[in-house]
């Protein structure tokens, strides 16, 4: 997956709020992910014990694939993390591992920041009503992210952008004014490989 995103959207359901203010300050951030393939290297690096330094780890992330490699060297070359210490931030993150959809509506957050992950839903409407449920009153949902529907599953719904934007709205999301933008950004490509 790489080349151009769709961009953000930031829906407002009700009065909007100044979420994103604070941000440096240190919050409360509650992550969601129920793979353990995801949260195993996540606990590696929020361990004071596994993760002490600043790039301490390097790993070679292109070893593996012999396709479109450019040369020995690209082949090869080493990515080192993290570039900033987890544990040190003044941010407290808090971790639920299970499925999104489980999440009880009853714990309710300012903001929802869904990145590369509505595509992986079975019901795209069954994801957005949980994020509404998921808002405080004025809290918002900031997704970044593509549309390509959960590989390797079987989606009911493959939606279009605008029929994603369409359901929020139905659902009671306000579509913020100049909040719409098309980043470039990659997922695990290789920026210097052959074919992106
Ligand atoms: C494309 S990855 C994006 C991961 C991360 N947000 C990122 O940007 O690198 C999608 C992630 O969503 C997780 N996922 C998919 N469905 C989920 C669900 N129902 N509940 C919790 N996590 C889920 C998958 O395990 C996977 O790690």
């Amino acid at each position: 997956m790489g080349g151009i995103s769709t961009g953000y959207v930031f829906f407002s359901p009700l009065l909007p709020i100044t979420a994103l203010n604070g941000f440096e300050k240190g919050l409360n951030v509650t992550a969601n992910e129920y793979s353990h393939f995801m949260t195993l290297p996540l606990q590696f690096l929020l361990s004071p014990q596994t993760t002490s330094s600043i790039n301490q780890h390097t790993i070679h992330p292109y070893v593996f694939n012999l396709s479109h490699q450019r040369s020995t060297s690209s082949l090869l070359r080493t990515v080192s993390f993290p570039d900033v210490l987890p544990h040190t931030s003044a941010t407290r993150l808090h971790l639920l591992q299970s499925d999104f959809l489980t999440l009880p509506s009853s714990t309710k957050y300012h903001l929802v920041i869904t990145l590369f992950f509505i595509d992986t839903a079975i019901n795209i409407i069954d994801y957005l009503q949980q994020i509404y449920d998921l808002l405080l009153p004025g809290g918002r949902w900031i997704n970044l992210g593509p549309l390509l529907w959960t590989p390797g599953s079987s989606p009911r719904m493959e939606l279009s952008l605008e029929e994603v934007l369409e359901l929020a709205k139905l659902i009671g999301f306000q579509l913020e004014k100049g909040s719409r933008r098309q980043v470039n950004t990659e997922y695990t490509s290789n920026a210097e490989g052959m074919m992106r």
